[in-house]
């Protein structure tokens, strides 16, 4: 199986390509792409790792085509990321024509594959991508495009067990929504422990939660947001993508997807079972608090906002 991952020098790229060197299954290969000139000696320097992955670089127009070909899976980190005092939003105008250009390669050159996008905003990019796939004549698009939005699980499960004491990724905890501010809910009451916890800190790990992005943003001052925790959450998703193509039964991970149900919202991140086509189905959201009831009726119409703001930027190119 070929995986490809785009924007792969860069920094969720380079240790997301790491990862997925260390874990694939024997016999993988993996397709590096970066504008970055520098790609090809990523590739190299990853292929001294004695693991069964067949590793190569690519950069240029034509890199991008034969990187992509036939790929089954490609996760996507390229972009820019953003600066304190900038919301993921604030990154729309220059990544959106970045997540174009890869799409359309990728519709062009592997139109059968899965597509996990980590560029923000994931809210919008997905829903672009989505336009390009219409448009490039892929109707089972639904099953195939993600946004890879389990950094939200990882950290709610990180402090989720700091507050509870159980041991660290011990306890489940659904993320719901988009990947975005107040779009991103935390599903706490569903959660081993949620009795002990009072409604109170419920209600401020729920915002850090929503704001740990900014959190990261802020702690790096100026050298950008999350690059290790993103690579490890795209990283497992791609891998999960992987298990289930190959027929692994019960791969279930969070993520954003389409929704054609309209449930909640065109594209609603939630709980998805995987399988040899991508998607086999969408988990229910389940049982909620009146409080994450609450914020979800909240979040609602700004997530909508921002799904229609990627499909305008498709409709109105022209092309
Ligand atoms: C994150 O959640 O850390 C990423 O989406 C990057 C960001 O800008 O917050």
């Amino acid at each position: 199986m070929k995986i490809a991952v785009l924007g792969a020098a860069g920094g969720i790229g380079q240790p997301l390509s790491l990862l997925l060197k260390n874990k694939l299954p024997a016999g993988s290969d993996l397709a590096l792409y970066d504008v970055a000139p520098f790609t090809p000696g990523v590739a190299v320097d990853l292929s001294h790792i004695p693991t069964d992955v067949n590793v190569k670089g690519y950069t240029g127009d034509d890199g991008l085509t034969e990187a992509v070909r036939d790929a089954s899976v490609v996760v996507i980190p390229a972009g820019v990321a953003r600066k304190p005092g900038m919301d993921r939003s604030d990154l729309f105008n220059v990544n959106a024509k970045i997540i174009k250009g890869l799409v359309e390669a990728v519709a062009k050159n592997a139109p059968g594959a899965c597509i996990a996008i980590i560029t923000n905003p994931v809210n919008t990019m997905v829903p672009l991508a989505a336009e390009v796939l219409k448009k490039a004549g892929i109707s089972d698009y639904a099953k195939k495009l993600f946004g890879v939005t389990l950094l939200d699980t990882l950290r709610a499960e990180t402090f989720w067990a700091d507050i509870t004491g159980y041991s660290r990724g011990s306890v489940k905890i659904p993320v719901i929504g988009g990947h975005s501010g107040s779009t991103i809910l935390p599903v706490f009451s569903q959660a081993l422990g949620y009795d002990s916890v009072s409604s109170e800190d419920i209600e401020k790990l729920t915002v850090r939660v929503q704001n740990a992005g900014t959190e990261v943003v802020e702690a790096k001052a100026g050298a950008g947001s999350a690059t290790l925790s993103m690579a490890t959450a795209g990283a497992r998703f791609a891998l999960a993508i992987v298990a289930g193509l190959q027929g692994v039964p019960g791969v279930v991970e969070s993520a954003y997807v389409a929704d054609e149900s309209g449930e909640f919202a065109p594209f609603f991140a939630r709980q998805v079972l995987l399988g040899k086509n991508g998607v086999e189905s969408l988990k229910p959201v389940g049982r909620l608090s009146d409080y994450e009831q609450k914020c979800l009726n909240d979040m609602l119409p700004g997530l909508k906002n921002d799904i229609q703001q990627g499909v305008d930027f498709v409709q109105n190119c022209g092309n």
